[in-house]
């Protein structure tokens, strides 16, 4: 164990209290669904003592959320928020939910065990615009399945009923659900259509024509292309029936291999010591036209890393059948330019840059501080086409990631051994001259937690919103950032547990932050004001949510929407 890695106050902790490790006790160590949380009692104490010790903050003011509501204040009224539909997956719920800010009620929803799949981890999702979604509108909702449904401490016994097994339980479906106007429709299982199963962040190109998707323990990405809608008939046909239309097509898929400098060293050093990134063009089977990805096929470890979860494959506490290559890369954002889309890496805390014209990677965007900022990409074969870049060493983890609605910025999180956010200047037309140009950094960022987790910018792109996660018990915060001075000019501390993504109305008026109680814990919608940062209450959601997303209405707003940033 290097130095850097003693100071990790969580993980270590529970490496402590974990005599013998096996199976069993990791399943317990990752409980959380946060590596800390199962043992949240017992790290909360240590984090609010160096939170207090750092000062817990610069320049910034707090809000006491918990004063929202005192007075009657607290609830947005429904009909106050615009005319848009908000659509949440609701993770362990199986599903997703649109709710009508207008009127408050559920617009429709969804439930995937209802056709079959036996484990419909209801996981990201994005929506392609629609310029009257009462009347109709698409998304794409991953799921994770198998052994995810383990990791939240829940005393199930689902593995034990079969559940998990064969591939309708394994997860990594990519649900395509249309509403019609009337109710949800699911339309396409593209896991089932073009055997990729990606389980992870989904994220619709900034044109509107087609998704990209990834997986974390497969380390795979694949871009899609949006197929018309079949002619829907309803719920009395089975789906396969439904859909005789037309259905997606694989525009392009990566898979991606860590090759550590020292492949019998420890597994630290096999990522912190440096190494080389592989990229290898996937092909489909001649015969079938498939590829042979469904499921948890591909799998190199058999859970996915949860935030901060790095740490687990890195100390050898993430069993799998490949850990050592592991990469992580669990999700694609597109430059708003169209052209250009980002795999996020996150045992190297990189993003490799791809271009979606020449289908190949143009080159490797690298964040922690004292890296540099840009590696480039050299092919060492063309069968099949592979790629490979140079890390020198890996200073930290990385994970969630965007671009600026103006394409001007790209940023990352980087995790556990440096806890920030580095700046690229995007603005160059060739990608190879990109350039990490600053940090955002917070005193309170020290050690694992809190850490930033989720981004997004306002519509007239001058602050970016940023949640910032704490291990449960303790509840997480949002805090806002000037993208002028890339400093952090207000917080809203204490918002609730597993704060994940934000949306903002393309109005420019507000911000909707879920949290998530995802592990049967509060849930809800956190709305402050995009232009004054005013604090403005909580709208009731049903569900553990993961992810969120403000049904587009005009094809520009998705560079304000779930394609350009995660
Ligand atoms: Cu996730
Ligand atoms: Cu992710």
């Amino acid at each position: 164990m290097t130095d850097d890695a003693s100071r990790i106050r969580g993980p270590e902790l529970i490496v402590k209290k974990t005599r013998a490790v096996n199976r069993r006790t990791l399943l317990a160590v990752a409980g959380g669904g946060i590596i800390a949380a199962a043992l949240g009692d017992r790290l909360w104490p240590l984090i609010r003592e160096s939170r207090a010790q750092t000062g817990g903050g610069s320049v910034n003011i707090a809000v006491d959320i918990g004063r929202l509501g005192a007075n009657n204040s607290g609830k947005p009224g429904f009909g106050t928020l615009g005319d848009y539909i908000f659509l949440s997956p609701t993770k362990l719920g199986g599903g997703a939910h649109a709710q009508d800010l207008a009127t408050g009620k559920t617009l429709a929803w969804i439930e995937y065990w209802n056709y079959g799949d036996a484990c419909p981890i209801a996981h990201h999702l994005a929506a392609y615009p629609s310029a009257d979604p009462r009347k109709g509108f698409e998304f794409v909702n991953s799921t994770q399945g198998g052994d995810n449904i383990l990791i939240y401490g829940l005393p199930t016994d689902i593995k034990a009923h079969g559940m998990l097994d064969p591939v309708w339980g394994q997860g990594n479906h990519l649900y395509r659900v249309h509403y019609d106007g009337q109710q949800m429709n699911l339309i396409e299982d593209v896991a089932e259509t073009t055997g990729v199963g990606l389980g992870v962040h989904t994220t619709i190109y900034p044109d509107g024509t087609g998704f990209a998707s990834a997986d974390g323990q497969k380390d795979i990405a694949a871009f899609f292309d949006r197929p018309p809608l079949p002619q829907l008939r309803k719920d009395d046909v089975a789906l396969g029936e439904i859909n005789k239309g037309q259905k997606t097509k694989v525009l392009m898929a990566f898979g991606a291999e860590w090759i550590g400098r020292n492949p019998g060293g420890s597994m630290e050093a096999n990522w912190f010591n440096g190494g080389k990134l592989r990229i290898t063009r996937l092909t489909k089977a001649r015969e079938t036209g498939l590829y042979d990805l469904r499921g948890s096929k591909g799998n190199k470890i058999d859970w996915e890393m949860v935030p901060m979860g790095e740490y687990l494959v890195y100390t050898g506490q993430l069993p799998g059948s490949s850990p050592r290559t592991l990469c992580g890369l669990d999700a694609v954002v597109h430059h708003p330019g169209n052209r250009y889309s980002a795999l996020v890496i996150r045992m190297c805390s990189s993003a490799v840059i791809i271009d979606r014209q020449a289908w190949e990677p143009v080159c490797a965007l690298h964040g922690p501080e004292g890296s540099p900022g840009n590696l480039a990409v050299k092919k060492v074969s063309s069968n099949p086409d592979t790629w490979e870049i140079e890390y020198p060493d890996i200073k930290c983890v990385g994970h969630e990631a965007g671009f600026s609605p103006d394409g001007k910025f790209f940023t990352m999180m980087n995790n556990i051994r440096q806890n920030n956010m580095p700046v690229y200047d995007t603005s160059d037309a060739d990608p190879r001259n990109w350039k990490k140009i600053t940090f955002v950094k917070d005193a309170a960022w020290v050690g694992d937690y809190p850490s930033p987790f989720h981004l997004c910018f306002s519509m007239d792109r001058t602050k970016m919103f940023v949640s910032v996660l704490s291990p449960k018990p303790a509840k997480s915060s949002v805090v806002v950032v000037d993208t002028a001075t890339w400093k952090i000019i207000k917080k809203f501390e204490n918002v609730g547990p597993d704060l994940q993504t934000m949306a903002v109305t393309y109005d420019g008026k507000y911000v909707l932050q879920i949290f998530s109680g995802f592990q049967r814990l509060e849930s809800g919608v956190f709305v402050f004001t995009q232009d004054t940062l005013e604090p403005v209450g909580f709208l009731p959601n049903f569900g553990g949510h993961h992810d969120c997303v403000v049904v587009p209405t005009r094809t520009e707003h998705l560079l304000n929407s779930r394609s350009t940033t995660l």
